[in-house]
C-alpha cells in the first residue's frame, strides 16, 4: 500500500483525504461512509505519520 508518510501524501489536504478514503483511490477501494469524528480521527492519525 501507499506509504502515507511520504510528502506527497502529506501534502494532502484533510478533504483530499476524505475523498480518497470515502470515495476510493486507484486500487484502494472507498469505505463509503465515515462520520465527523471518524474523519477527525482519521485527519489526526494522518497527521502523526509526518516525518519531522
Ligand atoms: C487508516 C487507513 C488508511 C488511510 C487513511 C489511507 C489513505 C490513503 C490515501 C490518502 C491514499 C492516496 C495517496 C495518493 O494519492 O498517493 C491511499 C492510497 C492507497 N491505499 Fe490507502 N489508506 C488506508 C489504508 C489502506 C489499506 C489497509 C490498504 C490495503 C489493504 C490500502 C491500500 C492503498 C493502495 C493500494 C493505494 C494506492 C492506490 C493507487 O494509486 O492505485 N490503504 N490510501
Amino acid at each position: 500500500m501507499r506509504d502515507l508518510a511520504a510528502p506527497e501524501v502529506q501534502a494532502m489536504t484533510d478533504a483530499d483525504w476524505k475523498k480518497a478514503v470515502v470515495d476510493g483511490v486507484g486500487k484502494m477501494k472507498g469505505i463509503g461512509t465515515l462520520s465527523a469524528p471518524q474523519l477527525e480521527n482519521m485527519f489526526a492519525f494522518m497527521r502523526t505519520l509526518k516525518k519531522k
